[in-house]
C-alpha cells in the first residue's frame, strides 16, 4: 500500500506532487507528506488535503520533490510516523512503500552505532542506512544501492538529498515503481494513473532495479548495478481523471456502472453463432489450456470470492477440476501441482502482494499462469504468461463492486472458452450467451428498485450482527455480501453455506441476529427454503434475496428483495448488486466514510 510520487523538472513541484499523491490516495490515507528541494518537509495526519497549505508549502518554489500517502504498517498513523523520513542530519529524505522485514535488527544496529530515530517506522532505517552508506560512496545512487544490500523485505523507494537538489533516486523490490518520461521533466509513482496527466511515456522498474531521475533524463540500473537500455513504453491514456459525476459516493457510482461494465467486459468477445467467447489475451496459450487438467484460482477478498463462483461455472460447464485458494495461503503451501495445472490469479488492482507472489511461485514451478486483471499494465498483468483484462475502468471506492461484477463476467467468458474446447456443445454455449446478453436490462430493473433496498437497510441499521447464507453458485455470495457489509459499515457479518447452519451458526440466531438469505429459484431453492423455515422457527429475522414473483419467499421472510430470473450460473451477477447496495446504504445511514473505510486501502501491496 502507500502511494509514492516524485517530480523533477522545470515547473513548481508542490502542486504537481500534491495532485500526484491525491490520485494515489486509494493506496492509503492515514497520513501524507512532501519534501521539495529548498523547502522544509511538510507532513500531516489524515488525507492529502491536510497537507495543502500547511507549513508554508504555498511559498515553496522548488522544482523537484517527493511525496507520500501512507497506509500504516509500522507505527500508528501520527505526525512522527508520516513520510518523508530523514537521517540524523536531516539532509536526505525518503518515501517508501513496502515493509522492511528485518527493520528491528537494523534499527538496533544503527542505534548502537549512534543513530537516533524520530519515528516508529520500518522506513526510517532506510534513511539511516543510506546516511551511513553515503560516507563510503561518491553519489546518492551508489549509497542507496549499498544500503539496500542489508535490507530484507519489499520496497518502492524515492530518495532525495539536499545537496543534489534536482535528483531523485528510486529503487524497486516487490512494490511497484513506474517512471514517467517527459521533456525536461521526469516523474516517478507507484502507479501510472498518477503520471498519465503529464506523459504517457513510461517505464516500469523490475524487482531489484534502481534508477536516477534528473530534469534532463533518467538512468536505470540492473540488480547487479549495470546500466540498462530498456526503452520506455506508451501507456493507455484512458486512465484519466475520475469524477463522482453527480453521485454522492464513488461506491454508488461504481455499482451503478454495472451495465457499462457489462458492455466493456464483453465487447468484441461474444460469438453467439459459435456459442463461444474470443479472448485475445489467452489465444497464444490455447493449446496449453486444451491440455490443462486442473485449474487453481488464487485471489484475496472479493477476488477470491469471484474465483469461488468461477469454480462452479467452470466445473459444471467445462468439466475442468478447479481449486480456489486464498492467495496468502497458496503462496506458502507446498501444493503438489502437476505440470498440467494452470494457476489463474484474479485481481482488480493487479498489485496485491499475496496474489502476485502466487504467480511468481507458480512460474517457479514451471506452471502456466493466467491473470484476470482490471488495471492495465499492472504487475500481475505483466507477470502472468497470459490473461484477460476486465476493462471495468478505474475503481476508486475501496469496496470492490463493479470490478467484482466484471470478474464474474470474465469467468463466464472463460467458462465458454474452456467449455467449447471440451464438452460444451454449441447449443449450450449459445444458450449461455443468449441469457448473458439479457443481463443489462435485468440489472436496470434492480437499479429501478433500489429505493426498496435502501428502506430495508434503514430498518436494520441498528443491528450489530448479520449472517449471510447461500448455496451452490450463491454460496460465495454469502461471503461477498458479508464482506461488503463489514468493510463499509463496520457491522459484524459472517458468510456461511446455508447447509452449515445446523452445524453451529444456528445457535446464534435470535430476534436480534438477522440473516440475509440468498435464495433464488434454482436447483437448491427448496433446500434454502427449509433453512429459512429453521431460522424463522427460532425467531430469527430473514432478509431474503429471491427471484421476482416468488410469493412463498415473501410469506416466509421478514423482508424480501427481488431480482429478475436468469439461469443459475449467471444468477450471482444479478444477486450481488442488492448485496452491494445494502452494504452501501447501511454505511450511508451510519454516517461513515463509504469510499475510504477506516484501516483499509484499495491496493494491498504488502502481506
Ligand atoms: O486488487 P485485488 O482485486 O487483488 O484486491 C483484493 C482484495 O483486497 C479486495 O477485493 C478487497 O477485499 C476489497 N476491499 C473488497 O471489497
Amino acid at each position: 500500500m502507500c502511494g509514492i510520487f516524485g517530480y523533477t523538472g522545470k515547473k513548481k513541484a508542490v502542486p504537481i506532487l500534491l495532485q500526484g499523491i491525491k490520485t494515489l490516495e486509494y493506496r492509503g490515507y492515514d497520513s501524507a507528506g512532501i519534501f521539495v528541494s529548498g523547502c522544509a518537509p511538510v507532513r500531516a495526519v489524515g488525507e492529502v488535503k491536510n497537507v495543502e497549505g500547511a507549513g508554508g508549502l504555498t511559498k515553496c518554489v522548488g522544482k523537484a520533490g517527493i511525496a507520500h500517502t501512507r497506509w500504516a504498517t509500522h507505527g500508528v498513523p501520527s505526525l512522527r510516523n508520516t513520510h518523508p523520513h530523514t537521517d540524523c542530519e536531516e539532509s536526505l529524505y525518503i518515501v517508501h512503500n513496502g515493509i522492511v522485514e528485518n527493520y528491528k535488527e537494523l534499527r538496533e544496529r544503527l542505534e548502537n552505532s549512534g543513530h537516533s530515530f524520530k519515528s516508529d517506522t520500518d522506513t526510517e532505517v532506510l534513511a539511516h542506512l543510506v546516511e551511513d552508506a553515503f560516507q563510503k560512496e561518491t553519489n546518492l545512487h551508489r549509497a542507496l544501492v549499498r544500503a539496500l544490500k542489508d535490507v530484507r523485505g519489499t520496497y518502492g523507494i524515492a530518495l532525495m538529498h539536499k545537496d543534489f537538489a534536482r535528483e531523485i533516486v528510486v529503487a524497486r523490490m516487490g512494490s511497484p515503481i513506474v517512471l514517467g518520461i517527459g521533456k525536461g521533466e521526469q516523474f516517478v509513482a507507484s502507479d501510472p494513473s498518477a503520471i498519465i496527466r503529464h506523459t504517457d511515456t513510461m517505464l516500469y522498474l523490475e524487482d531489484g532495479e534502481t534508477a536516477v531521475l534528473s530534469p534532463g533524463g533518467y538512468k536505470i540500473f540492473s540488480s547487479g548495478n549495470k546500466t540498462l537500455n530498456r526503452k520506455p513504453e506508451k501507456v493507455d491514456s484512458d486512465i484519466g481523471e475520475i469524477q463522482k459525476e453527480g453521485f454522492e459516493h464513488f461506491m454508488l457510482k461504481e455499482i451503478m456502472e454495472a451495465k457499462d461494465v457489462f458492455d466493456a467486459t464483453t465487447r468484441g468477445r461474444l460469438d453467439l453463432k459459435e456459442g463461444v467467447a474470443h479472448l485475445g489475451g489467452i489465444k497464444d496459450v490455447e493449446e496449453k489450456l486444451q491440455n490443462m487438467k486442473r485449474l487453481v484460482i488464487v485471489g484475496c477478498g472479493s477476488a477470491y470470492y469471484a474465483g469461488m463462483v468461477g469454480k462452479y461455472m467452470i466445473e459444471e460447464h467445462a468439466g475442468v477440476p478447479v481449486d480456489v485458494e486464498i492467495a496468502s495461503e497458496y503462496r506458502y503451501r507446498a501444493a503438489p501441482d502437476q505440470k498440467d495445472t494452470v494457476v489463474l490469479a484474479i485481481s482488480q488492482s493487479g498489485e496485491t502482494a499475496d496474489t502476485l507472489a502466487c504467480i511468481k511461485e507458480a512460474k517457479r514451478k514451471g506452471l502456466l499462469t493466467l491473470g484476470i486483471v482490471n488495471v492495465v499494465g499492472s504487475t500481475i498483468a505483466r507477470e502472468s504468461a497470459a490473461g484477460v483484462y476486465n476493462h471495468a475502468g478505474p475503481e476508486v471506492s475501496v469496496a470492490s463492486t463493479k470490478a467484482f461484477i466484471s470478474q464474474l463476467i470474465v469467468l463466464v467468458l472463460l467458462t465458454l472458452y474452456l467449455g467449447r474446447q471440451r464438452r460444451m456443445g454449441i447449443g449450450e454455449g449459445r444458450a449461455i450467451i443468449d441469457e448473458l446478453m439479457k443481463l443489462p436490462s435485468k440489472i436496470q430493473r434492480i437499479f429501478d428498485g433500489r429505493d426498496a433496498i435502501e428502506l430495508v437497510a434503514n430498518k436494520y441499521v441498528l443491528n450489530r450482527d448479520f449472517l449471510y447464507v447461500g448455496r451452490k453458485y450463491n454460496f460465495a455470495l454469502a461471503y461477498e455480501g458479508a464482506l461488503k457489509l463489514k468493510e463499509v459499515s463496520y457491522i459484524h457479518a459472517e458468510g456461511y453455506g446455508a447447509g452449515e447452519m445446523k452445524h453451529g451458526p444456528l445457535a446464534m440466531i435470535d430476534k436480534d441476529f438477522p440473516t440475509f438469505a440468498i435464495s433464488p429459484k434454482d436447483s437448491v431453492y427448496e433446500k434454502n427454503i427449509s433453512n429459512i423455515e429453521e431460522i424463522r422457527a427460532r425467531s430469527g429475522k430473514v432478509i431474503a434475496l429471491g427471484t421476482e414473483g416468488d410469493m412463498l419467499l415473501a410469506s416466509l421472510a421478514t423482508d424480501v428483495i427481488y431480482v429478475p430470473k436468469t439461469i443459475e450460473m449467471l444468477s450471482p451477477i444479478l444477486n450481488v448488486i442488492p448485496l452491494q447496495l445494502f452494504g452501501y446504504y447501511m454505511s450511508v445511514a451510519r454516517g461513515l466514510n463509504v469510499d475510504r473505510p477506516r484501516n483499509l486501502a484499495k491496493a494491498v501491496t504488502v502481506e
